[in-house]
Order: C-alpha cells, then structure tokens, then sequence
C-alpha cells in the first residue's frame, strides 16, 4: 500500500487500483484528498497490471463534501473540476463503493465515476443549498441525467437526500449490495473491467425532459418555504440549464451561478450557522469523555400542549414514556392529542399507519408520580408556578431512582430554586422546549449553579438523539421582551401593519401584532380586573381578543384572511394624544432598527453575564427559537456585518431619540465598538 497523500492510499489488489480516502470525520474534499484522489487514478491509468478503479472510504462514511473550512481561503490545488474531469474522462472503469453519506462534492464525485455500488443505509444529497450554495462542480448538470429533472429540482431545492433502495429504483447508483461493501465493490470493478464499457453520465439525455412551463409552476410551489432565500432560485436555473443547454454550456452557467452564491451574505450566513450549530453542542470546560448517563426510559409530568409534545419527541426517536396526569380526564384529552398528531402526519404520508400506532405503543398513562420510579430521566412541564413546581420536586425527589436526571421545562422561573428543594440539585437541570415541541428544533439546556458536568453532558449529547439543537445556558429570564418597543413604535406613528410588513420582509415569519394576534390577546387579561391602561387591554375590553375572536389588531375574515383594523390605529392615536407623544411617520429602516438593535444589544448583555459561553450560540436560540432567518445568520452575525460601531452608533442615537433606556448601549458592546471587534 502506498501513501499518495497523507488522506489517500493506494493498493492494486487483482488487477484493480483500490484508493482509499481516509479525512475524518467525515471525508470531505479537502486539498489532500483532491490531491491523493488525481494522483490515484493517474497512477492507475499507466499501471498496465490494473484494468479499473475502485474509490471508497474509511471511516463512518463516503465523502460528505467539500472542505467548508477551506472556503474561506485562498483555493489549494488541485482545482475540484481538474479532478473530475480525470475521472470522467478515464479509459479504465473507476467504482465508488458508498456507505454512509454521498453529500455535495462527494455525490459529485461518484458521479463522474462510471459506476455506483452502495450498501442499503448510504445516503445520497446535494444538501449545498442548505449553506446558501450549489452544487459548483457538475452536480446539477449530471444528477437530472440519472435521476430525471423533476426528482434532481426536488433534491437541489430542498437539499434532503434520498436512501439507497430509491437511488437504485432511480438510476442514481448500479448495484445495492449487503455484507462486505469493500469485497463486492471489487468484484463489480473487476467484472466491469471484463465488459470493457465506460459508460459517463454526461453523455446521457434520456431523463432530460419536462413539461412546458414546469420550472414555474416548481417556483410558485416553493415560493413560500424558500421566501428570502437566494439559493433555491439558482439551484433551480442550474437544472433549467441541464434541460437547455448542452453539457459543456451547463456546467459553464454553473460555475457562474456557483461564483454568485458563494460571493452573497446569504451564503456567509448559512456558513456560519453551520458551524454555529455544532458548535453550539460543545460546552467549554466539559471533557469530551465526561460520562453519560444511560437514558432508557423518560417520564413527563403533565400532558398538555408543552408536556405532549415533548412526550412525542422521545416516542419519535423509540424511547418509552411515561406520561402523568392529575386526573384521567386531562391524561385521556393529552394521549388523545398525541394520537390526532401523529394520525395526521400520517394522513400527510410521512409516516405509516403503524408507525402511528408503534409510536403510541411507546406511551404508558399514569395518574401517579411512583410510576415515574424506572425513569432515567423525568421532565416535569407543568405550568409556571413556583409554588406547584417546588412540591413536584420534592415529591419527584422521594421516588425518582438515584441516578435519574430531574429537569423542568421552566422558561422563566429560577431554576436554582427549584433544585434547592431536592436533595441532589447536581442532578436537576432546565431543559426548556419551544412550542409547539415536537416542531421546534431548538433545546435551551439550562444549567443550575450545582448541576454535574455528566447530567449537561447526557442532556446536551440525549437532545440530538431526539432530533434537537441543544444550546446551554445559564439561569436567567429569557430572551424575550422587545413587545413593549413595537408598542412604543406604534404610538408614535408606525401603524401595527406597517410593523409587521417591515419584519416580514426582514425574513420573520410574521411581526409582532399578528404573533400577538395569534397568540391571543387575552392571556394573562381578564375582565373583572381590566384596567384598559395599554392598547390591548382595551382592544381585549372591545372583545377583540385575536384570531380566535376573528378581530384584534387585525380583522379576519372566515379563512383567516387578515385586513388591518382602524381601530386599533385610532386605539394608538388616543393613547399617543394621552401621553402627549408626538405623531410622525417612522421609516421602514428605524422600525427595523428599533426591533434588531435591543435584540443585538441584549445579546451582548447575556454574553457579558456568562449566560451564553459564546455569541454563535444566541443566533443559534433566535434562528432555532424565534424564527430569525437564517439567510442572516442570526442577530449577533448581524451586527458584526453590519460593524458594531455602527451598531452601538445607532443605539446611541434611539436612546437620544426616544429616551428608552432598552438602547443604552451594553458595555461589552462598547468595548468591542472601540476595539474595532466582532462578537465572534
Ligand atoms: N466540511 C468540513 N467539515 C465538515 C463538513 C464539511 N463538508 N461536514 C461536516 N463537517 C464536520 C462538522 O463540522 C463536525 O465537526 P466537529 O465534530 O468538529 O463539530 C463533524 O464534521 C461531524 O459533523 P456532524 O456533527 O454534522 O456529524 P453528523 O454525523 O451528524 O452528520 C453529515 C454528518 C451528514 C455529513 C453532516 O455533517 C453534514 O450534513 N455535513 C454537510 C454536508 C454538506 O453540506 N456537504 C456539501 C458541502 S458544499 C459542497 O460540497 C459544494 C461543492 O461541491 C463546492
């Protein structure tokens, strides 16, 4: 065996040159690997003992792409097209052996192999667009050859790959293989050697062809999900290119699109949050090889909305639950909820019938907290009330078993105090879910002043099993708050849906009046104690209680079709004539401004107070959490593209503007402003 690159090895075993990639973790495209790949098959083409190529990898997986840490350097040879073309231009047939993941560059590269063999759990996408790119090197002009276009439209736009057993059904891969992958890659190269073709899937038009007016009708279907997005459009024209253009042609209209995708903010910010993703699942000061806790059972207390659906998120990942109600009614109307759920993602075709029934199989009721003795861990998501939650825990403290984790789905309360009642708080955290829970991605991991370094470590790796993004975080109140600055705004002249126009087209899912719309406007409000001092007291005194009531800031119509209400706009004329507040017109910039400018600087406050352990981690909350688009990266990405003396600038001058000591600028802000730095 000789070693091309320190990442690539080389054997000939029986006539066929065997290259293995070996770049943990996961195989990607990095300079060595390109090197060692060009080389490999270079050598192999003059060796006159070897008649074909086999490619595959070590390690948990096939190439999962290009290097995205090398993306922002400057490019090392060899060129990633220098290498395919090589390939793809071989006189001797060349495998790809694939396990694990064919993602990106990878799925390219196979392509521009003459064959395709894989085992049944390998995987094969062109997730680019997930980081604001394309596919730069090919994959779009070659994937529609195999696979047809409509099904290369569906896997560049939404980036989710498809399982081998689909890939085989499609034309994407040859041969589907069980046992040794290695053994029978090797003898499918030799016996494509001995049939002597070299078949390239460039040379392919047979899957090429679509409907008039097709590629529009795919715009408009995803004009909704992909809204702010730049990449979906050009991983579209680049099919659309496949379709009209000859190979050659296509591939040129690529790498053009490829250079306007890599040069967008869009891209940057996705590649950031890439990052700030995983890197959101390390905690500082934590050993990788802290020890775990084993999780084989859970138990919820509570099955209403929040309780619900956290229960849903073990089922869906096979772990039993316990779910324990106060009286069967409320247990009966939680599990009944749980089933409508998941009967209607069947109806939807994503999951069958008797996975609805496997899931519910995973569920055992009970109306007491003893049941939750076998528990490893129980999460307790009963409403906010310290009071209640202190008796829960001391119960909760007598029966859980003594190495079972005791956590609270607390948003708001002090977490601290509640594990102050137990007799072991280093086994108490806050592990707080976003609703609807079994949607959201983000996992708040809330770490009390005696919390074990094992039960953060169980919790932060036990949170990607059940699908989550765990972020850890220390005590405190929660992020939420700026509603009393849109109220502000809307006094002084802004109307409610100009507000919420401005954020929408920021990228928010919607503004804040009609989240409170939706929300309803009567939480926490009740008739006999209704002062009518804010504009939705009043609003909720007029019966106009949100989308439920079909009027609140908005008026809705059967289908839920919203118009702006002059009512509540006179509500904030009255109030702003009250409180002697001057009308104007306020800009769609300053509005803007006025609601990403306290969120930035209340970011750098949790940051200096050592609530977060580091800023990519807070845009990894608001984009997972609050639905900030992730095509800007997050609020803290935000500001350091935006300059944060720019950022402390116009804090500085709101504050002068309005008085609101919300834009005083926090001091971590300033130091960075004055030493020209970034909060990353
Ligand atoms: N480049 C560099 N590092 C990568 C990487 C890549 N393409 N993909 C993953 N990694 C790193 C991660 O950052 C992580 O590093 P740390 O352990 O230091 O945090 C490590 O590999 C493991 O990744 P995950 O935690 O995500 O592991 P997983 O098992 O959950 O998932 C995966 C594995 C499915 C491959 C997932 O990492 C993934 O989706 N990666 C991105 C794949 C992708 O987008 N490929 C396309 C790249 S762009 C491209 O290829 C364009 C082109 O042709 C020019």
């Amino acid at each position: 065996m000789i070693a091309l690159t320190d990442k690539v090895t080389y054997s000939v075993e029986d006539g066929v040159a065997v290259l293995t990639v070996d770049n943990p973790p996961v195989n990607a495209l990095s300079q060595g690997v390109r090197q060692g790949i060009k080389d490999g098959v270079e050598r192999a083409l003059e060796d006159p003992a070897v008649a074909a190529v086999l490619l595959h990898c070590a390690g948990r997986t096939f190439i999962a792409g290009a290097d995205i840490t090398e993306f922002a350097s400057v490019p090392q040879g060899p060129d990633f097209h220098a290498v395919l073309a090589v390939m793809e231009n071989a006189r001797k047939p060349i495998v790809a052996a694939i396990h694990g993941t064919a993602l990106g560059g990878g799925l390219e590269t196979a392509l521009c192999c003459h064959y395709r063999v894989a085992v049944e759990d390998a995987r094969f996408g062109l997730p680019e667009v997930n980081l604001g790119l394309l596919p730069g090197a090919g994959g779009t002009q070659r994937l529609p050859r195999l696979v047809g276009v409509e099904k290369a439209v569906d896997m560049v736009v939404s980036g989710n790959p498809i399982r081998a057993a689909e890939a085989l059904e499609l034309g994407l891969i040859d041969a589907l293989v069980t046992g040794d992958l290695r053994a029978q890659a090797l003898a499918f190269a030799r016996d494509a050697a001995a049939r002597g073709e070299l078949p390239r899937v460039r040379d392919r038009q047979d899957k090429l062809a679509v409907e008039p007016g097709y590629f529009d009708q795919v715009r408009a279907a995803i004009a909704r999900k992909t809204r702010g997005f730049l990449a979906p459009e050009l991983n579209i024209q680049c099919i659309e290119a496949a379709v009209s253009q000859p190979f050659d042609e296509g591939l040129a209209t690529e790498a053009k699109l490829f250079r306007q995708a890599l040069a967008s903010p869009e891209s940057a910010a996705q590649q950031y949050f890439f990052f700030a993703e995983r890197q959101a699942a390390k905690v500082p000061g934590l050993p990788k090889d802290t020890p775990e806790r084993p999780i084989n059972r859970v138990g919820i207390i509570g099955a209403g909305t929040m309780g619900g659906g956290i229960a849903m998120n073990m089922a869906n990942a096979g772990i039993p639950v316990t779910v324990v109600e106060m009286s069967d009614a409320a247990l009966q109307r939680g599990l009944g909820v749980v089933r409508k759920n998941y009967e209607n993602t069947a109806r939807k075709g994503r999951i069958s019938e008797g996975d609805v029934q496997a899931r519910m199989d995973l569920f055992t009721g009970s109306l007491d907290l003893a049941d939750l003795a076998d528990c490893d861990l129980v999460i307790e998501a009963v409403f906010e009330n310290m009071a209640v939650k202190k008796e829960i825990f001391t119960k909760l403290d007598a029966i859980a078993a003594p190495n079972a984790i005791l956590a609270s789905n607390t948003s708001a309360l002090n977490l601290n105090e509640i594990a102050a009642v137990t007799t072991r708080p280093e086994s108490v955290i806050g592990l707080h879910f976003f609703s609807p829970a079994n949607v959201m991605k983000l996992l708040e991991v809330v770490r009390g002043d005696k919390t074990a370094p094992d039960v953060i470590q169980t919790c932060m790796r036990f949170a990607k099993r059940i699908g989550k993004v765990p972020v850890l975080v220390g005590v405190c109140h929660g992020f939420v708050g700026n509603r009393i600055l849109f109220q502000r705004q809307a006094l002084e002249g802004a109307t409610p849906a100009h507000i919420d126009e401005v954020l929408y087209e920021f990228g928010l899912p919607m503004g804040p009046f009609q989240m409170s719309d939706l929300a309803g406007l009567d939480i926490g409000w009740s008739k006999e104690t209704s002062t009518g001092s804010t504009v939705s007291e009043r609003l909720c005194e007029l019966g106009r209680f949100g989308q439920k009531s079909g009027a609140g800031y908005y008026d809705y119509d059967e289908q839920r079709n919203r118009t702006p209400a002059a009512v509540a706009v006179e509500l904030f004329e009255e109030f702003a004539a009250k409180q002697g507040i001057t009308r104007r017109e306020i800009g769609d910039e300053e509005i803007l401004d006025r609601l990403l400018l306290p969120m930035i600087n209340e970011g750098a406050r949790i940051l200096e107070e050592g609530i977060a352990s580091r800023a990519s981690d807070i845009d990894v909350v608001y984009v997972y959490g609050y639905g900030w688009p992730v095509y800007r990266g997050g609020p803290m990405h935000y500001a350091n593209s935006l300059g944060l003396a720019e950022v402390r600038a116009r804090l500085e001058r709101y504050r002068g503007k309005t008085g609101d000591a919300a834009f005083e600028p926090a001091a971590l802000l300033v130091e960075l402003a004055e030493k020209g730095g970034s909060f990353t």
